[in-house]
């Protein structure tokens, strides 16, 4: 009878640890609620993302110091990372591209930004 109170002493503070440890976080529960991915365009969305997510390191100027020579900055420059699929599996963190952006912690863009870039890529990287 002891070992069945031990047990459900044990139990009970699992559990209660269990519901303390319990959190929402929208963002994570619907990923897509807020994410539109129908009105993207390289202007308006892939460049802003890069902007504030890459160019420090990839930008016309600095890439040679900071992004091992690759420059994302401009469409033409950024479509040669397309075309060879080195730009999504970067961010995608697939193992065919060096993990993006560079960070310590292998930290990954939002969903929503890889959402969004991944259907400009699939609508064909538009110039728009
Ligand atoms: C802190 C600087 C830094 C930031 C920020 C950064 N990169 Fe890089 N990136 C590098 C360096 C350095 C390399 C080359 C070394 C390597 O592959 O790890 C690189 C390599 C790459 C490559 C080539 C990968 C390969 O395997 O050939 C791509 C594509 C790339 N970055 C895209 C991005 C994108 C997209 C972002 C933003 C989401 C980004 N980078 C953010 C520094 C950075």
């Amino acid at each position: 009878m002891k070992r069945v109170t031990t047990l459900l002493a044990i139990l009970g503070f699992v559990f209660i640890c269990m519901e303390s440890c319990y959190y929402d976080v929208e963002e994570e529960l619907y990923p897509s609620t807020n994410c539109d991915t129908l009105n993207v365009s390289y202007a308006n969305t892939v460049f802003s993302i890069l902007e504030t997510q890459c160019l420090n390191c990839h930008n016309n100027a600095n890439s040679g110091i900071l992004g091992a020579g690759i420059d994302l900055e401009g469409y033409t420059q950024l479509k040669t990372y397309v075309d060879n699929g080195k730009f999504l599996s970067s961010i995608t963190h697939d193992g065919n591209a060096s993990f993006m952006p560079k960070s310590a912690n292998n930290r990954k863009l939002p969903d929503c930004d890889i959402a969004q870039i991944t259907a400009w890529i699939n609508a064909g990287a538009p110039n728009n």
